[in-house]
């Protein structure tokens, strides 16, 4: 699918003080009610005769968290507009909130119709120029994010910014401030990806669509695939994903996508639900809001859009991509309540409901992933409803059989602004998912729904340190976010990412 229109904004770094630099409109930041103006910002304030001073004195500009003001200078400054936008409470800063501000500040600039703008970046607290850089364009580009693919009529009312000058002073400040621009841009680029994907409709992005993504990926950056079709599927002992992929028409697509592959290096595997649509099957959903199951393929997306990151920041590991594609319709050839289906495991699984098909696909996907013998397996999966439920949609359920891997992604999830809550896996909820006639049942108890689910994965990953990440409630919101707006969030792609560059 084509990218959308956000990142058709071209951002570069110059040599330049704000306060003499000619633009459309001049970026600045403020904590709220400061004893005195610091950086870029006193240095303007100076030579707009106090301008800036006398609006906070006033109380016209506050610096409230994600405040935001637009002025003309009326000559006195080169830049014809100013821009300004809180900060919050100078304690309380973080890298969270800066991405926050500066999404805020480019959905202003944009919904006020200006194409181009200077933002001028400065050591801030303990942060450096190149962590500030970073987060200032992951935060803007993820926050002026738009699915406009398919819209035809009123296109040119359609609001960008062509144009971000980042500005530094000296040659050091420039160099880290590049840096940082250059890690923002690759790690955006990937959430946009997963976005689209995810907003993607079923009828565009079919298994087969997502396989030839994973293609074009292994093309552009030199990465080793594997896309095997339901017959190799079935004659490789995958009995749970092909019963999925039986119901549709749509030809499922077990895809394997790996990077810097025999090199020596660490493997990591994630494994990533693909499921492009899900109706329930036989054991058919509800009407309403089923519409949200296009987003089904949520961790499919993420496992593309992170290996394409990875490679483009050349993370040092080895990481294989496993990533089960297929939809799941009810139909004369579909999978049915009662089924029992040999696992590529050789366990066997009795289908309780052909809803619960996630921990399906995936427990054939953990199994294949064993045969890398890697040093750690994440699964994401839009898994239980009962996760979205228990923690909502702006959390991530976290489960997994190894402490030092669990807190390794908590850290990560801190760092990146995509948080996880850890739910138990604790041997006593197995007992539901125990079978009259099969090794499991796919469904235990409506309680504790989203450990079940955990705990059924839990059996397919033998005792390689394993963590599974439920994003059925952040896979898409209703509700926007401070840098993420409406719809398919790529959750999961920031925090992978983060997991692996902090890894050492
Ligand atoms: N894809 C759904 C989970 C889901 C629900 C994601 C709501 C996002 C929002 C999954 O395949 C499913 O249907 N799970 C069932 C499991 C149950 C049958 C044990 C569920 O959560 O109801
Ligand atoms: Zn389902
Ligand atoms: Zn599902």
């Amino acid at each position: 699918m084509a990218s959308t229109e956000g990142d058709c904004m071209n951002i570069k770094v110059e040599k330049g003080r704000a306060e003499k630099f000619p633009c459309e409109l001049l970026l600045l930041f403020s904590f709220e009610s400061p004893e005195q103006l610091e950086g870029p910002i006193q240095k303007v304030d100076l030579g707009w005769k106090g301008f800036i001073s006398t609006l906070m004195k006033q109380g016209d500009f506050k610096g409230e968290l994600f405040e935001a003001r637009l002025f003309h200078t009326q000559g006195a400054l080169p830049a014809k507009r100013v821009v300004l936008t809180g900060l919050g409470k100078k304690g309380e800063f973080d890298l969270e909130k800066w991405r926050g501000a500066a999404s805020k500040a480019g959905q202003f600039i944009r919904n006020s119709g200006i194409k181009q703008f200077a933002f001028p970046i400065k050591k801030l607290e303990s942060f450096s120029e190149a962590e500030l850089a970073e987060s200032f364009v992951t935060g803007i580009l993820l926050g002026i994010y738009q699915f406009n693919e398919f819209k035809t009529l009123e296109r040119d009312k359609i609001k960008e910014i062509s144009e971000a000058i980042l500005l530094g002073e000296k040659d050091e400040e420039i160099k880290l401030i590049g840096d940082g621009l250059r890690t923002g841009e690759i790690i955006s680029e990937a959430v946009y990806m997963a976005r689209d994907l995810v907003n993607g409709p079923s009828n565009q992005v079919t298994p087969t669509v997502l396989a030839e993504k994973a293609q074009q990926m292994a093309n552009e950056h030199g990465m080793e695939i594997q896309v095997f079709e339901v017959s190799q599927a079935e004659a490789m002992g995958m009995g749970a994903f092909v019963a999925v992929a039986k119901g549709s028409q749509e030809p499922g697509k077990f895809i394997v996508l790996e990077y810097n592959k025999g090199k020596g290096l660490d493997t990591i595997a994630l494994v990533g639900k693909g499921i492009t649509f899900d109706s329930g099957g036989i054991s058919i959903k509800p009407s309403e809001n089923m519409d949200r199951m296009k987003d089904d393929m949520s961790g499919a997306a993420a496992v593309l859009a992170t290996l394409q990151a990875a490679s483009k920041l050349q993370l040092p590991f080895h990481l294989v991509g496993v990533m089960p594609a297929t939809e799941n319709l009810p139909s004369g050839k579909a999978y049915k309540p009662g089924d029992i289906l040999k696992t590529l495991s050789g366990q066997t699984v009795e289908v309780i409901s052909t809803d619960a098909e996630g921990r399906l696909i995936l427990s054939d996907a953990l199994t294949y992933s064993l045969r890398y013998q890697p040093k750690a397996i994440i699964d994401l999966a839009t898994l239980t409803g009962a996760c979205v439920i228990a923690l909502g949609d702006f959390v991530i359920g976290l489960f997994g059989n190894d402490r030092s891997l669990l807190k390794r992604i908590e850290e990560a999830s801190m760092k990146a602004g995509e948080r996880v809550w850890e739910l138990p896996l604790w041997e006593e909820y197995f007992e539901y998912l125990k079978s009259d006639v099969a090794d499991f049942r796919n469904v235990g108890t409506r309680a504790a729904g989203a450990i079940i689910g955990g705990i059924f994965l839990s059996k397919f990953v033998e005792k390689i340190p394993w963590v599974h990440l439920d994003i059925a409630g952040p896979a898409s919101i209703e509700k926007e976010r401070p840098y993420v707006p409406r719809g398919g969030t790529g959750i999961g792609v920031r925090l992978l990412l983060q997991l692996l560059r902090d890894w050492k």
